[in-house]
């Protein structure tokens, strides 16, 4: 049975989510990249950026897909499972170990430059937020 048409905000909160990832993201990754050495470590890495190109990949799909569809349904169900799953692995595996990975001096670098992103992406996500409810 087809679903009910989703307002055109969910869309575009869905990229901005993603775009914030990617900054993020592209701090994190090449740090966590350099300072691997272990197979595991590396897997985890790698498998992690096959996750974000999956993202990459079925987001513009969804985008292009009709919101009242089965297909948008299936898709917006994989893609949230894949992202519930990436987001843990990064949370439960990769972030503690980058905690015994990186030395006190880099994290503390790192933590300062996710800190900047984060309050510069905050304030340009509000706005966009708030552009997009304006009537
Ligand atoms: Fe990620």
């Amino acid at each position: 049975m087809p679903r009910t048409r989703k307002h055109p905000t969910e869309k575009d909160a869905l990229s901005l989510l993603k775009e914030d990832h990617r900054k993020v993201s592209g701090l994190f990754y090449p740090a966590f990249r350099d300072a691997t050495e272990k197979a595991e470590d590396r897997k985890l890495y790698f498998e992690a950026q096959e996750e974000h190109h999956v993202v990459d990949t079925v987001l513009p799909e969804l985008k292009s897909a009709d919101p009242a569809s089965e297909t948008f349904a299936a898709k917006a169900k994989v893609l949230k499972d894949l992202v519930e799953h990436h987001a843990e692995e990064e949370e439960t595996e990769m972030f503690p170990r980058a905690r015994k990975l990186l030395g006190r001096g880099e994290l503390v670098r790192l933590g300062e430059e996710l800190a900047q992103a984060k309050v510069s992406l905050t304030e340009r996500v509000l706005t966009k937020l708030v552009e997009l409810v304006r009537p």
